[in-house]
């Protein structure tokens, strides 16, 4: 009969080649494919352009549930919408990046998406890859295998400016690190590495080989070894 659908979660800071690593993974493996950072990053745009004040939790809490967020689940064609529209681009500026773990940190939102997450992947035929930053812990603890990538906070500002042409290193470097201290001191579902996930440190690899390194991981997992 046909396999049990396989489920793996990635997650980790910003930087490591989580977004980079997952799309590859799940192309080069036929599997689904799903960036939760950018329904954060949706969700937090919605209330951005509705005026919503991202400084008062409860009023973010009380609107919640408004938008309607849908995220398309092809590797090579990850699209995003809010109440239909495309907000692909938008959903990367400076002012939303700088926005979403506020956004992010209130519970009413995590529940929200969260949901949308795990129906995702409950309806993922072959399987899927999840990438985030709590996906392991909270979103699907009972993933068949959960990988945690890092690398140095050199390495990743040196990643994420390069990424962003012309950006300041330094100022990309503090960015990063107000972020991630954010994400991972919040109080619900925190960037967390899961007890039984893999980790695996970025910092001296190229893209080529964390891809074939989580590539291996999976296939195993398949073996049932
Ligand atoms: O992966 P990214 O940089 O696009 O994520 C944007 C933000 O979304 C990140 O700073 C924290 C939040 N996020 C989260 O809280 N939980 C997730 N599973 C994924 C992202």
């Amino acid at each position: 009969g046909a396999a049990k659908p396989v489920i793996v979660a990635i997650d980790g800071p910003s930087g490591t080649g989580k977004s980079s690593t997952s799309k590859a993974v799940a192309a080069q493996l036929g599997l689904s494919y799903l960036d939760t950072g950018a329904q954060y990053r949706a969700i937090t745009w919605w209330m951005v352009t509705n005026g919503i004040d991202i400084e008062d939790p409860s009023a973010i809490a009380a609107v919640a549930g408004k938008p309607e967020i849908v995220s398309g689940t092809e590797p090579g064609n990850p699209t995003i919408t809010v109440d239909g529209t495309d907000v692909a681009g938008p959903i990367r500026t400076q002012e939303v990046t700088s926005k979403v773990s506020a956004v992010s940190a209130v519970p009413e939102v995590r529940a929200r998406i969260t949901e949308l997450q795990r129906s995702l992947a409950r309806s993922a035929e072959i399987g899927i890859v999840v990438e985030g930053r709590d996906i392991g812990t909270t979103v699907l603890p009972d993933a068949d295998l959960k990988i945690f990538l890092t690398a140095s906070p050199e390495a990743r500002a040196a990643r994420r400016s390069g990424e962003l042409k012309g950006a300041d290193v330094n100022a990309t470097r503090e960015a990063l690190i107000k972020r991630d201290t954010a994400d991972s001191s919040r109080k619900t579902s925190p960037l967390a590495k899961a007890g039984d996930a893999v980790e695996v440190d970025t910092t001296e690899l190229t893209l080529p080989q964390v891809i074939e390194c989580v590539v291996t991981l999976v296939e195993e997992k398949r073996a049932g070894k």
